[in-house]
């Protein structure tokens, strides 16, 4: 895997830059739609590559090891054959899921133990088997194994924290190093940043990280809590320390402002359910705000559901047939409007990178944030 910066904004950390993987380029500032399952919820691969144009997504170890079963995915030769999406894809570790379990998992020096949310059944995931089960699916980045550490957590928490994903990571690294691709592309690891809100955490963290020769670094453990302030801090604190001339990605970030902020801050890598969460639920991003599709106000709205919207479902469909499909819980409507907001995050990432390699991000960031915010 290969990283060319191809240019750093003037006023800003913001960059422009190409990651070469196995299975093709991704040009950053990128935001790669979830799908957790292996499938981004509701969205065929056609659409995504032609019409969202979406260069990479994301997968859950844990949900993919639970179901349909890691041994499932080897046999059919890896997730890339199995859910016919020919692109990159990067799969999240299972730390962050198996910490959303909350009451039903337990974390040892081992790893964590967990029960199933689908059956109850009882796991243990280690830093070693979670580079297995990665190395199985295929995934182009494979996530190192990591505790989320809450946004409230206390100092002394976070630091012990903090101690035990360092461990981890360097048990991943090991395994790494022991194991093999199985279907012919590389696999690289992406170490996670934790450290909570506290800078000098951060900073540990970032250096640890950074100490490991690694493709890409991640930060983890924002957005789950901490205000939005907070969040920023962290990550000024911690991108001075990765390396120039490696991706850096920020797990789980965020909404359309987010994303802009962070790009500013000098992140290249996105990942949230957001677009496609909020989508079902009738939640829609546009350049000039936020519209609440079951709103009464467009019942008779017949004009398209966003007339600068770059997918062919923003002016194939009025916003009047989008309410009444979200509204009457038909599966077109979370389609479209998924389908809408995935396009309209891939466009804004796209349009992003337009504008640091023309050298006006900033000037183009101060002014769309005031509109992104707006409620239609
Ligand atoms: N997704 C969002 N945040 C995190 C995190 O801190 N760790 C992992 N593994 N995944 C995440």
């Amino acid at each position: 895997m290969n990283f060319t910066l191809q240019h750093q904004a003037v006023n800003s950390q913001a960059r422009a830059g190409k990651l070469e993987t196995g299975h093709g380029t991704i040009e950053t500032p990128i935001f790669m739609p979830v799908g957790t399952a292996g499938s981004v919820k509701g969205i065929h691969v056609k659409d995504l590559k032609e019409d969202i144009q979406a260069q990479i997504i994301l997968g859950n170890t844990y949900h993919l090891y639970l179901r349909p079963g890691t041994e499932i995915i080897e046999e059919a030769g890896g997730l890339h054959k199995f859910n016919g999406w020919s692109g990159p894809i990067l799969t999240d570790s299972g730390g962050y899921q198996v910490f959303s379990l909350g009451d039903i998992r337990k974390l040892t020096e081992e790893g964590a133990k967990f029960q199933s949310h689908i059956d109850g059944s009882r796991h243990l995931f280690t830093p070693e088997s979670v580079v297995d089960v990665q190395r199985k699916i295929g995934a182009d980045i494979i996530m190192a194994f990591d505790e989320c550490t809450p946004g409230d957590a206390g100092y002394d928490y976070a630091k012990k924290s903090l101690a035990l994903t360092q461990r981890w990571l360097e048990r991943c690294v090991n395994q790494m190093e022991k194991t093999k691709p199985l279907y012919g592309h590389g696999q690289s690891l992406f170490p996670i940043v934790q450290g909570a809100v506290y800078p000098d955490l951060r900073e540990a963290a970032a250096k640890h990280a950074t100490s490991i020769p690694s493709d890409g670094y991640a930060i983890g453990g924002l957005s789950v809590g901490e205000s939005e302030a907070d969040m920023y801090a962290m990550i000024e604190v911690v991108n001075p320390i990765l390396p120039k001339d490696k991706p850096r990605y920020l797990m789980g970030v965020g909404t359309p402002i987010n994303i802009l902020e962070a790009i500013d801050r000098g992140v290249d890598m996105f990942d949230c359910v957001m677009p496609t969460r909020n989508g079902r639920n009738g939640m829609l991003f546009t350049k000039n705000g936020i519209i609440n599709i079951r709103n009464k106000k467009w019942a008779a709205d017949f004009s398209p559901v966003d007339q600068d919207g770059t997918s062919f479902v923003d002016h194939n469909y009025s916003k009047a047939f989008l309410r009444h499909l979200i509204i009457s819980n038909e599966m077109l409507g979370a389609q479209i409007a998924s389908q809408h907001n995935l396009a309209f995050y891939l466009w804004l990432v796209k349009e992003a990178r337009r504008q640091i390699l023309t050298d006006n991000f900033k000037a183009w960031k101060e002014e769309l944030v005031q509109q992104l915010g707006k409620r239609l």
